[in-house]
C-alpha cells in the first residue's frame, strides 16, 4: 500500500533526477538544476524558461498517461483501499510511463521488474477474459501508465537477442465485448496504413485475432543494445486540456484545423503537417470517427527535434453502435471526431473530396492532395482483398468494413 498522501514525488526524465513535483493547494514542478538547456519536462515547459511552475491541476504530461477506463477500473478493483489521487497513480506508474518521465516517492523501493514475455508465446496464446485479467495481474505493477478507455496492458519483452528490454515495450490491446472484432478492426486498419505508406507502430494480431500486440514507439533501440526513451505528449496535453473522466468528452472538442497550426506553433518540419494530412484523410476514409485528441502525439528529444508520432488507435468505427454512458440509448457513430475546419462554419460530418482536398493544400500545405488519397484508396482496396484469406479476421467484420471502405475508397480516383 502506498502512503494516505502523497505530497512529493522525484521526477526522472530519461532515468535522470531531474526535478520534484509537489502537491500541496496547487501542483508545483521544480526543476532541480538551473542550467537553461536541460531536457524539458515538457515541451512547452522548459528550463530556460522558468525553472518553477505551478498549476492548479496536475500538468498536461502527467495527466496524459494516467490510466482511465478499463485500466483504471482494475487498479480500483486491486486496491479497494488505497487512495488513488493523481499522485498515487503517477507513483504507481514509476518508471514505466508512456514517454520519457519517471516518478517515485523518496525512499521507496522499485517494485520488482516483471517476469519478461516472449512475443510468440503472446500471440499463441488463446484469448480468453481470464486469460487477459491474468496478463493484467501479472504486468499491471510495471504496465500501468498508459491511458485510454479499452483493455490494455504494457509488458516488457524478450526480444530477438534474448535479452530483457528493462521497461515494458509491448501494449497489449484486447477484445472488447462491446466492440466485436475490435483488435482485427484496428489490425487491418493499420496493415492498410502501412501499404498506403503511413508510419505506424510495429504491430501484430495474435493467432486467434483477438489481441493487438504492439511495439512503444516512445522508445528506440540504440546500437550499443541501450534503450532511447523519446518525449511523448498527445494533443490534448499539448493544446493544456487535460481530458480524464468526467470531461472527457473535452478530447472531441477543437477541429483538426487547430491541431495543424498547433504543429504549425511548435515549428515541426514542414513534413510533419504532410504526414498530418495522410492521417486525417486516412481516418475519415476508413471512416474512423474516434480520432480525437488523444490520438495524435508528437514524439522528441529537444523542442528543436520533434515530429509527428505515428498514427495509432485508428479503427473502423462505425461498424459500431455505441451508448454515450451506460444504459444509454444506442447510437450510430455517423460522425468525425472533430470538425474538419476550425471555425462557426466547421463540421463534424465526413467531407467531400473537395473539402478534404482544400484542408491538404490550404491548411497543411500538401501540393498534390489527390495523389494522396489515390493512394489511401489503392491500399484500402488491396488490404481488404488480402484480408478473405486471413482466417483471424471475422468475416462479417470484414465485410462490414468492407463496405466502408468502400466508401471511403471514392475519394480517390481508379488512375
Ligand atoms: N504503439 C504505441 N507506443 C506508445 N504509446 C502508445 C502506442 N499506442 C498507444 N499509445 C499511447 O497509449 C494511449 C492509449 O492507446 P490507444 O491505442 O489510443 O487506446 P484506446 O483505444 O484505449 O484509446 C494513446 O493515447 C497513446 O498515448
Ligand atoms: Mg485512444
Amino acid at each position: 500500500m502506498l502512503p494516505e498522501k502523497i505530497p512529493l514525488l522525484q521526477v526522472a526524465i530519461h532515468g535522470a533526477m531531474a526535478g520534484q513535483l509537489l502537491k500541496q493547494s496547487v501542483y508545483e514542478f521544480r526543476y532541480l538544476h538551473a542550467h537553461p538547456d536541460q531536457p524539458e519536462v515538457a515541451l512547452l515547459m522548459p528550463a530556460s524558461r522558468q525553472l518553477t511552475w505551478q498549476d492548479g491541476d496536475l500538468f498536461p504530461v502527467m495527466d496524459q498517461n494516467l490510466p482511465e477506463g478499463d485500466l483504471f477500473m482494475r487498479l480500483r478493483a486491486l486496491f479497494p483501499k488505497q487512495a488513488l489521487s493523481p499522485m498515487h497513480l503517477l507513483a504507481l506508474i514509476g518508471d514505466n510511463g508512456i514517454g520519457r518521465l519517471g516518478y517515485a516517492l523518496p525512499d521507496w523501493p522499485a517494485p520488482p521488474p516483471a517476469p519478461p514475455i516472449d512475443r510468440a508465446t503472446l500471440l499463441e496464446t488463446a484469448y480468453s477474459p481470464r486469460v487477459f485479467d491474468e496478463l493484467v495481474h501479472a504486468y499491471l505493477a510495471t504496465g500501468a501508465g498508459i491511458a485510454g478507455m479499452q483493455p490494455k496492458i504494457m509488458l516488457p519483452a524478450l526480444d530477438t537477442e534474448r535479452t530483457t528490454i528493462p521497461i515494458p515495450s509491448l501494449i497489449v490491446k484486447a477484445a472488447s465485448a462491446a466492440y466485436p472484432g475490435l483488435a482485427a478492426n484496428e489490425y487491418l486498419c493499420l496493415k492498410a496504413a502501412r501499404r498506403a505508406g503511413i508510419l505506424t507502430p510495429t504491430f501484430e494480431l495474435s493467432n486467434d485475432g483477438h489481441m493487438l500486440v504492439l511495439d512503444r514507439f516512445d522508445l528506440v533501440r540504440q546500437p550499443d543494445g541501450s534503450l532511447e526513451r523519446l518525449g511523448f505528449e498527445d494533443i490534448a496535453a499539448l493544446a493544456g486540456l487535460r481530458v480524464r473522466d468526467v470531461l472527457s468528452d473535452r478530447k472531441y472538442q477543437g477541429s483538426y484545423q487547430r491541431v495543424a497550426e498547433l504543429l504549425r506553433m511548435l515549428q515541426l518540419p514542414r513534413e510533419n503537417l504532410h504526414r498530418f494530412f495522410e492521417h486525417v484523410a486516412f481516418s475519415v476514409m476508413v471512416r474512423n470517427g474516434d480520432a480525437h485528441l488523444k490520438n495524435f502525439g508528437v514524439l522528441y528529444r529537444s523542442s528543436a527535434d520533434a515530429w509527428l508520432a505515428p498514427m495509432f488507435d485508428v479503427v473502423t468505427t462505425t461498424i459500431y453502435r455505441y451508448t454515450r454512458y451506460d444504459g444509454g440509448s444506442e447510437l450510430e457513430d455517423r460522425t468525425l471526431a472533430l470538425r474538419l475546419f476550425a471555425g462557426k462554419h466547421g463540421s463534424k460530418a465526413y467531407p467531400t473530396t473537395e473539402e478534404l482536398l482544400r484542408f491538404g493544400s490550404k491548411v497543411c500545405g500538401v501540393s498534390h492532395p489527390q495523389a494522396v488519397l489515390n493512394r489511401i484508396a489503392a491500399a484500402l482496396r488491396e488490404t481488404m482483398d488480402e484480408a478473405r484469406q486471413d482466417e483471424r479476421i471475422p468475416a462479417t467484420v470484414r465485410t462490414q468494413m468492407a463496405e466502408a471502405w468502400a466508401q471511403g475508397a471514392l475519394h480517390g480516383t481508379k488512375s
